[in-house]
């Protein structure tokens, strides 16, 4: 049993994908959250810089004393997963989870993956979907201006300029026929809403955030590491820009406020 809560990161808001299932699933379990909104994107910067960002991010947290980090982002779980495998806890990300869900739904074998350039430029997911099966036909697209939009709530399903964006980028994908597709950012799933009408009824999204939540959850249960449902609920979330422009989609996004337990803070100097 351990008491402490979980970790998990992203550049901005993507993270509360997996936040969100970890609260539907582990409900007991207390969250500190890292959103990185002042220098969001990651997924269009170079390798370097992002692995800079990412290690500041994974030290922010363990100095939170979290009993696990979770690298719910995309671009960084595709470039420094060696650097989250050498800290003193349990560290997870979001593209095994992701290319094991993805290769048990597909019926057709063929897989889109949509990421951030970073993300797809790794090519992290295709390679380890053909860890799983070789027969796999992936086919993977940047969405470079997916997660600006989800920063600047653009976000509802109605929203006229998000959906013609995702038709230009998702275009491909259909004609292709893949039957099931990896939002390989965790952006994303925020606007699955769009991006499922626009690759019709028969194909499977994949939300990343929530695939790597659910192996979380199923790890720490296996390892004994879930609290004891005794203390209070904590919930922290920590944003490096303007505490408006995060807990505004925050608060849709996850159905709860998230005032009073967001906090600005500078991470250059953690
Ligand atoms: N949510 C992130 C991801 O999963 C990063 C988006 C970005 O900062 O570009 O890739």
């Amino acid at each position: 049993m351990d008491n402490r809560p979980i970790g998990v990161f992203d550049s901005g808001l993507g993270g509360l994908t997996a936040v969100k299932e970890l609260e539907k699933i582990l409900p007991e379990e207390s969250i500190v959250y890292f959103g990185d909104t002042g220098r969001v994107p990651y997924g269009s910067k170079s390798r370097e810089t992002v692995r800079r960002y990412a290690a500041q991010d994974m030290a922010f947290l363990i100095r939170h004393d979290v009993k696990a980090v979770l690298a719910a982002c995309g671009t960084v779980s595709s470039t420094s997963a060696d650097i989250g495998k050498k800290l003193p806890v349990p560290y997870f990300d979001v593209i095994g989870p992701s290319a094991k869900a993805a290769a048990g739904k597909t019926r057709n074998k063929k897989i889109g993956v949509i990421g951030t350039s970073a993300t797809i430029r790794s090519d992290a997911y295709r390679k380890a979907l053909l860890a799983i099966d070789y027969k796999l036909e992936v086919y993977s697209q940047p969405c470079p201006l997916f997660v600006p939009l989800v920063e600047n709530a653009f976000i509802s399903p109605q929203e006229e300029v998000t959906r013609l964006i995702a038709q230009r980028y998702l275009g491909p994908m259909r004609e292709a026929g893949v039957d099931t597709l990896i939002l390989g950012c965790t952006h994303y799933p925020i606007i699955s809403a769009i991006i499922g009408g626009v690759m019709g009824r028969g194909v499977s999204l994949i939300d990343s955030g929530r695939e790597a939540a659910l192996a979380l959850a199923r790890r720490l249960e296996e390892e004994d590491l879930l609290c004891s449902g005794e203390g209070p609920r904590q919930a922290a979330f920590y944003v490096t820009d303007e505490l408006e422009n995060f807990t505004g989609v925050a608060e849709l996004f996850l159905g709860h406020s998230v005032e009073g337990r967001t906090e600005r803070i500078r991470i250059e100097n953690t």
